[in-house]
């Protein structure tokens, strides 16, 4: 802050003698006693002219404020406003704060504000700035358990960098803006003085609120969690874990395993078509030896292409990337069409793995209610959701995991997608949307022609919005453990789909380098041989027929005993909406029947279960939700 120095400096400071800490050092474990055992106390570090701290203190006369500030001249101003105000739950250190646990003890603070940090941009000053790694474990130290620091800045460097260091510090993002001013957090907010002169020449205000993740010392071995919370175990391998033993203690047709993601036969046995694996034996050494070019063979590019798309012609430029599964073409996503902090969104009901993915990448999870009280698809919390995120961030990535959604086996109709579509189509033309269409279970979840004839809908985006497509050969081909898929973008310009090939052939190099070529060939092959194709084709078909029937034969007996299940089109899962999943699957367990436990309620994986055991399971979860009314 820029400010002459104030001439008799020390003359003027005697006058404000009752609100000065000289020593804070002295003042150290006493700060409660200090405060008169006010509410909270509350710290601001660089409180310049005070303005903040100042209003603070007026609006929460309950709480106790301590105002640091390195700059003397610049102090005086602040200590003048509190004086006119009369207040008396505002004290400051006329000093620059180096290490704060000098000052303070452990868990002694309830909260730090840092408002319009000094940037500090030259390189080597990283370590001197007030959102360095090593200045918010300070932070941390001297917060108590639910102790919170909110930053401010109009400086998007700084803003940038803080997010990076709240992530390495094992700390997370609670709240988050890049536009304060048009948020919802500008309902409570306090200008600083330097806040009114930069949004008055157009900055954007940036706020975060950083929180704790794990409780107060708790600490996990060598590794660097960087804001992930990682489990002990996967609680789903426990569940088929279980499941396996049991099959073997009690044999395969006195046990339902509905915790696999896979398609299996009656017997419990992996379903591989039989056209692919000859496709697959056929390949030559040097088909899956050599390396494939980082965006994928051009040959399964194509084939790719044909796959996801079927008999839709788009006049959209078509960008394609080649991935290790499904996953690679989210990750790519999230990586290319979000920036670090900013949050993900999709529905509740989806793949609990779409948020570890985010949170792998330094991104939040958001999601809106994927039905309604009546039981209908929820556009108003989806527009809801948005509109809130985007008042928040500048870019969204939202993921739609349809037809045959995965845990529900729900699908968008047709009408549906055009309200989706207009929903997306009154986005801000300032804000980037890139609409992530998870389309994983396409080729089980009904006619081919009927369950890609909401592609056209995608072509009615405003080139703002970016439609992307993620195609995965591992349930379409039986193909889960070769880890093949394709990420296809259809942008409205050709620049657009350069980019993205471009972005994403980047992040798949940086990540996992090129893509597994075998699985590539194969499908390469199989798209340039129609009669193959026919035959992988058919064969498909053949196996649909006996999932939809697992469908029916699910969807009939839940409607005999009154089971409420998520509405249901088609695909490998049914869900049945719960108040303790973990309890009723335990409960399930009991009855030999094992299912995965998700935020909502409980997923039953008809894929791995036969169309007998689809038609006694419900009666089963039935028993087990009445045993705990
Ligand atoms: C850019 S000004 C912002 C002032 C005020 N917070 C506002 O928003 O109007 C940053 C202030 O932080 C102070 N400052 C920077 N590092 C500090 C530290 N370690 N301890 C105390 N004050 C500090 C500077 O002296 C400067 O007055």
């Amino acid at each position: 802050m820029r400010q002459r120095k104030v001439k008799n400096l020390e003359e003027k400071y005697a006058g404000f003698e009752d609100i000065l800490v000289y020593k804070p050092e002295e003042v150290r474990g006493n700060w409660a006693e200090r405060s008169g055992h006010s509410k909270g106390i509350y710290l601001e570090v660089g409180c310049g002219k005070g303005r903040f701290i100042s209003q603070l203190a007026e609006r929460e006369p309950d709480n106790f404020f301590i105002a640091v500030e390195g700059n003397r001249s610049v102090m005086l101003r602040a200590l003048e406003k509190v004086r006119e105000l009369g207040l008396s739950n505002v004290v400051f250190v006329p000093n620059f704060i180096v290490d704060l646990h000098d000052w303070f003890e452990d868990g002694e603070i309830d909260g730090i504000y840092l408002n319009f940090s000094d940037p500090l941009p030259k390189n080597c000053s990283a370590k001197k700035r007030l959102t360095y790694r090593g200045k918010l474990r300070q932070y941390f130290d001297v917060l108590n358990e639910s102790g919170v620091v909110r930053f401010k800045t109009d400086n998007t460097n700084l803003f940038n960098y803080s997010i990076n260091e709240v992530i390495a510090s094992d700390l997370r993002i609670t709240k988050f803006t890049r536009d304060l001013h048009a948020s919802p957090y500008n309902d409570d907010n306090i200008m600083t003085e330097y806040e009114g002169k930069f949004s008055g020449k157009g900055f954007n205000i940036k706020m975060m609120e950083i929180s704790r993740i794990r409780k107060k010392g708790e600490t996990m071995g060598l590794a660097a969690l960087n804001g992930r919370v990682i489990p002990a175990q996967d609680k789903v391998f426990g569940i088929s874990g279980r499941a396996k033993d049991a099959i073997k203690a009690k044999g395969h047709e006195n046990v339902a395993n509905a915790t696999i993601g896979a398609l299996l036969d009656d017997d419990g046995r992996l379903i591989v078509l039989s056209s692919v694996d000859e496709a697959v034996k056929n390949l030559k050494p040097v088909q899956y030896a050599e390396y494939a070019p980082i965006a994928g063979i051009p040959g399964f590019k194509e084939a790719a292409t044909k796959a996801a798309l079927g008999d839709f012609k788009t006049d959209r430029h078509i960008g394609v990337v080649a991935t290790p599964g499904g996953t690679g073409a989210l990750r790519n996503t999230i990586a290319n069409y979000s920036c670090p902090g900013d949050k993900i969104l999709t529905h509740d009901w989806c793949w609990p793995n779409y948020q570890n993915i985010a949170a792998e990448q330094g991104r939040g999870f958001e999601t809106f209610e994927m039905f309604d009280e009546a039981g209908k698809f929820n556009f108003a919390d989806l527009e809801y959701k948005i509109n809130k995120l985007l008042r928040i961030q500048d870019r969204l990535v939202l993921i739609l995991n349809t037809p045959a959604n995965n845990p529900t086996g729900y699908s968008l109709s047709v009408y549906e997608w055009q309200q989706v579509v207009a929903i997306l189509n009154r986005v801000p033309d300032d804000r980037i949307v890139a609409l992530l269409v998870d389309i994983a279970y396409i080729d089980f979840a009904g006619d081919e022609k009927e369950v890609r004839a909401f592609l056209p809908e995608l072509e009615e985006l405003r080139s703002n919005v970016l439609p992307i497509l993620a195609y995965s050969a591992s349930k379409t081909f039986t193909f889960y453990g070769f880890r093949c898929a394709a990420m296809l973008c259809l942008a409205d310009d050709e620049e657009t789909a350069d980019e993205f090939v471009r972005v994403c052939s980047y992040s798949s190099r940086s990540s996992w380098s090129n893509s597994p070529r075998g699985p590539q060939e194969v499908i390469a092959e199989i798209y340039s041989d129609a009669e193959l194709l026919a035959k992988v084709d058919e064969e498909r078909k053949g196996f649909r027929e006996m999932l939809l029937s697992r469908g029916r034969a699910f969807e009939d007996a839940a409607g005999k005993v009154g089971l409420k299940i998520v509405p249901f089109r088609a695909g490998f899962f049914v869900s049945i909406p719960c108040e303790d999943p973990d309890a009723v699957c335990k409960r399930l367990e009991e009855n030999d029947v094992y299912c995965v436990p998700m935020d909502k309620g409980v997923r039953v994986s008809i894929a791995s279960i036969s169309e007998t055991k689809c038609g006694k399971v419900p009666a089963i979860i039935k028993q087990a939700l009445d045993s705990f009314k």
